[in-house]
């Protein structure tokens, strides 16, 4: 039986509008704050079931979605096979426990997933690896909160302070930093700002 939480998640994900209005805003805000092509390589980091890529994929080239989630990636790759995804390939990915695969992306996009990551600065370091050079990051996640969006047993960040993320990006190589303000959930009630970041190698 299957230990991760996101693999039950999968199968209903796209059925709650908060998570793809939020994937549209998101869309928006890299639109927005970065360049994009036919030619531009995305990957999308964490992909859950490809909803953001699902907004941006009109604008940028070809795209790898990468999770490690069985149930998200499952999802993915029903949307592939349905043509509702084009020009896509499925990533099984951990940046935490494996080396960056030998591949060259334009744009890297992860939304809502660092906050789950333990080892910040060696996943950054591998997206570096992963960008051609001049290519752009865009993370898109919680603004530092009080820890109750996720819950007392939750061992991941707290949201992110911008300038401790910042120190974190510069260590990984990047530069021309920016934040700006993008979307923001509710919870139980609670709002919780959520931040676009976007810097290149
Ligand atoms: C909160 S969901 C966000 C999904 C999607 N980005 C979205 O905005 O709808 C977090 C996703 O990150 C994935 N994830 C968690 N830890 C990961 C890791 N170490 N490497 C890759 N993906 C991870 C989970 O499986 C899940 O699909």
């Amino acid at each position: 039986m299957s230990t991760d939480p996101f693999d039950e998640k999968a199968a209903t994900w796209d059925a709650d509008p908060q998570k793809v209005e939020r994937a549209g805003a998101v869309a928006r805000c890299i639109a927005a704050s970065v360049p994009l092509a036919p030619s531009t390589r995305l990957l999308e980091y964490g992909a859950g079931t490809g909803l953001v890529t699902q907004a941006l994929r009109e604008s940028v080239g070809p795209v790898t979605l990468a999770d490690t989630s069985r149930g998200m990636r499952d999802v993915i790759e029903a949307k592939i096979r349905a043509g509702r995804l084009v020009d896509a390939r499925v990533w099984d990915l951990d940046l935490e426990r494996q080396p960056p695969p030998d591949a060259a992306f334009d744009l890297i996009v992860t939304v809502l997933v660092l906050h789950h990551i333990h080892d910040l600065r060696s996943v950054l370091t591998s997206f570096a690896t992963l960008l051609a050079p001049g290519g752009h990051l865009c993370i898109a996640d919680l603004a530092k909160e009080d820890g109750s969006f996720h819950g007392a047993d939750f061992d991941g960040h707290h949201g992110f302070e911008q300038r401790a993320l910042t120190a974190d990006l510069s260590a990984a190589g990047f530069t021309d930093i920016t934040f700006t303000d993008c979307t923001e959930l509710v919870r139980d009630g609670r709002r919780y700002p959520v931040f676009l970041s976007s810097c290149r190698r």
